[in-house]
């Protein structure tokens, strides 16, 4: 097999690579007017290519370099092709909202399909019925193998897991079943669309007082969702709030406004690549790295990756 990446995370793809016991190449440069180049240094012929990239800010130029680097692949014989995206840019536009709005994540998935990609392997993806969108086999892979075994670590006792929103209701759920947690609660968020990045946590279903309450979530951008939801079970006389998120975008200082928040501890993993972030010690980072290396293995030697994919 052969691995490649873009540039939107090059330590995780490396660390995938080590585990597979396989150097990893990075075939895109960008020209002086921001064009990007690819040029793959070896055959491919008759080779299945695994192309590593989240695409995740700088979204476009990432999402760019998996459309050349598929198209690359193909013209040069690649045999499958396989396309890891542990973060899959646009996944919250999965659906036509309001009037004369584009479903963006089905059209960059068609266009994947038309670059030449096989499969897609993503983690966590925000809706599961994206899968649909993709004309071939899209394995999507939970985080929870990683951020489970760090969560149970804190040992917390009357655990109540909450979902910050009603989309994650599914996920808390599963989350409840797995650490034995007391029960779930559900924020009931509200956003205003023309203010995408601005949401209210405006009421709880659920019993959080002086219970220990873990935030599950799939995606922190500004933080936002998850300080209002914090804020709500303090209101509500909840003990201690820990966060466990598997993709993190951290826009807008969002990691400075979640330190100084009532949140005591982020778990969250490495799947996106922040330059010049800097966690402090309220934030702990997991690796994706043995999960996606042992899809990739279990893909090669066509094994299910349905159960204990780490056990
Ligand atoms: C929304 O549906 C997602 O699951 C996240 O809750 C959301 O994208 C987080 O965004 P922010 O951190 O900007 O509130």
């Amino acid at each position: 097999m052969i691995i490649l990446s873009g540039s939107s995370n090059p330590e995780l793809a490396t660390k995938i690579a080590e585990k597979l016991k396989k150097r990893v190449y990075f075939p895109c440069t960008q020209f002086a007017d921001g064009e990007i180049r690819v040029q793959i240094p070896i055959s491919l012929r008759k080779q299945n290519v695994y192309i590593i990239q989240s695409t995740s800010p700088n979204t476009n130029k990432h999402i760019m370099e998996l459309f050349l680097m598929t198209d690359a692949v193909k013209r040069a014989s690649g045999k499958e092709t396989t396309l890891i995206i542990p973060y899959f840019g646009y996944s919250r536009q999965d659906r036509k909202d309001q009037p004369r709005v584009p479903i963006s994540s089905a059209l960059i998935s068609n266009l994947l399909k038309i670059s030449g990609a096989d499969r897609i392997v993503t983690i966590d993806i925000h809706s599961d019925q994206q899968q649909g969108f993709f004309d071939g086999p899209w394995d999507n892979l939970y985080a929870s193998y990683v951020l489970l075994p760090t969560i149970k670590q804190l040992k917390l006792p009357n655990l109540v897991i909450v979902s910050p929103d009603k989309g994650g209701t599914m996920r808390a759920n599963a989350y409840a079943k797995r650490i034995q947690a007391e029960g779930i609660a559900v924020v009931y968020k509200e956003r205003d669309v023309n203010l995408r990045n601005i949401s209210k946590a405006l009421e709880l279903i659920g019993d959080v007082d002086g219970k220990n309450c873990l935030i599950v979530d799939d995606i922190i951008d500004t933080g936002g969702t998850i300080i209002n939801a914090a804020n709500l079970l303090k209101q509500r006389d909840a003990k201690k709030i820990i966060v466990s998120s598997t993709h993190g975008l951290f826009s807008s200082n969002a990691v400075q406004k979640l330190h100084d928040s009532v949140v005591e501890k982020i778990i969250i993993t490495d799947s996106i690549y922040v330059e010049g972030m800097k966690f402090t010690n309220k934030f702990k980072v997991v690796s994706v790295s043995k999960l996606l290396s042992e899809a990739i293995k279990r893909i090669e030697s066509g094994t299910p990756l349905s159960a204990g994919l780490l056990d």
